[in-house]
C-alpha cells in the first residue's frame, strides 16, 4: 500500500528537475500521474518511464489548462492533487531588470500558479476534497536579488494562503514549499562560482538533491498531512534559519 494508492495527481514542469522527481516518487507511491510540461520530449519521456500520460502545457495558458483538467477528469474521474511546481528563473534587479522580464516571470510562476488553482479547484469543490502544493522558493521568505524571481515567489507564498482559507471548507488543503539550493539546472545555471557561494552558507554545508523536496510534496499531497493547509515548508538544510 503506497501513501498516494488510488489518487489522480497534476504535476507541472514535470519533465525534468524536481518535478520529474515528483512524478517518480508519486508513482512508486501508488499515483497515477498526469505529467505537464512545455517540454514535450522530456515530459513524454518520463510518462513514459514511469507509465503515465502526458499532456502539453504552458501554465500561462487557461485554454491549456481546462485542456488538462478536462482530460483528467474523464480519464480517471478526479482530481486529488496538483502541484504548482513549474517556473523560471533570471536575473534583473531594480537597476538592470525590465518590465519585460518582471512580467515574463510573473506571468509563468504567479499568474501559473493561480490558473493551475483556479483549474482544479471546481472538480475538487465538487468532490469535496484536494491537496494543492506550489512550489514557492526561499526567495519568497526574506529580500531577493532577482526582484521578479522574489515577487513571483512571494506572489505563490500568498496565494497559498489566500487559496487555503477560501478552499478549506471544501475539505481542500493549500501549501507552499520553499527550496533552497536545489541540484537541477535552475541551480546549475547560476555557474560554479554562484553555487559554491551559496552552498558555503548552508549549515549542512551541502545543496539538496530533487528527492528531498519530492517527499516533502509526496507528504503534503498524501492523507498523513490532512489537517495541514495554509502552511509553509522550508526545504534548504538550515539556510535561512
Ligand atoms: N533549483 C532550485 O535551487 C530551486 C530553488 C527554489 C525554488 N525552485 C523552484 O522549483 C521549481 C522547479 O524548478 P527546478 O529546480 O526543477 O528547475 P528546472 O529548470 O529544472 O525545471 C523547471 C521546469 O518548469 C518548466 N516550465 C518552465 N516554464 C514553463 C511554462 N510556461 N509552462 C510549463 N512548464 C514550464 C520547465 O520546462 C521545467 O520542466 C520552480 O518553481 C523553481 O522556481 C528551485
Amino acid at each position: 500500500m503506497g501513501k498516494l494508492d488510488g489518487k489522480t495527481i497534476i504535476i507541472t514542469g514535470g519533465g525534468k528537475g524536481q518535478g520529474a522527481a515528483e512524478v517518480r516518487l508519486a508513482t512508486h507511491l501508488g499515483a497515477k500521474v498526469v505529467v505537464t510540461d512545455v517540454l514535450d520530449d522530456e515530459g513524454n519521456q518520463v510518462a513514459e518511464e514511469t507509465g503515465n500520460v502526458y499532456r502539453s502545457l504552458d501554465v500561462t495558458s487557461p485554454e491549456q489548462w481546462s485542456d488538462v483538467v478536462n482530460s483528467a477528469v474523464s480519464e480517471f474521474g478526479r482530481i486529488d492533487g496538483l502541484v504548482n511546481n513549474a517556473g523560471i528563473f533570471e536575473h534583473g534587479g531594480i537597476l538592470d531588470g525590465s518590465v519585460e522580464l518582471f512580467k515574463k516571470i510573473v506571468e509563468v510562476n504567479q499568474i501559473g500558479t493561480f490558473l493551475g488553482m483556479s483549474a482544479v479547484a471546481p472538480s475538487m469543490v465538487s468532490q469535496k476534497s484536494g491537496s494543492i502544493v506550489n512550489i514557492s522558493s526561499i526567495a519568497g521568505m526574506r529580500g531577493y536579488g532577482a526582484i521578479a524571481y522574489g515577487a513571483s515567489k512571494w506572489a505563490v507564498r500568498g496565494m497559498t494562503k489566500a487559496a487555503a482559507k477560501e478552499l478549506g471548507s471544501s475539505n481542500i488543503r493549500v501549501n507552499s514549499i520553499h527550496p533552497g539550493a536545489i541540484e537541477t539546472d535552475m541551480l546549475f545555471d547560476l555557474g560554479d562560482a554562484n553555487v559554491n557561494r551559496l552552498v558555503s552558507n548552508v549549515p549542512m554545508q551541502r545543496s539538496g538533491t530533487p528527492d528531498e523536496v519530492g517527499t516533502t510534496v509526496m507528504f503534503l499531497l498524501s492523507d498523513e498531512a490532512s489537517y495541514i493547509s495554509g502552511a509553509e515548508i522550508v526545504v534548504d538544510g538550515g539556510l535561512i534559519a
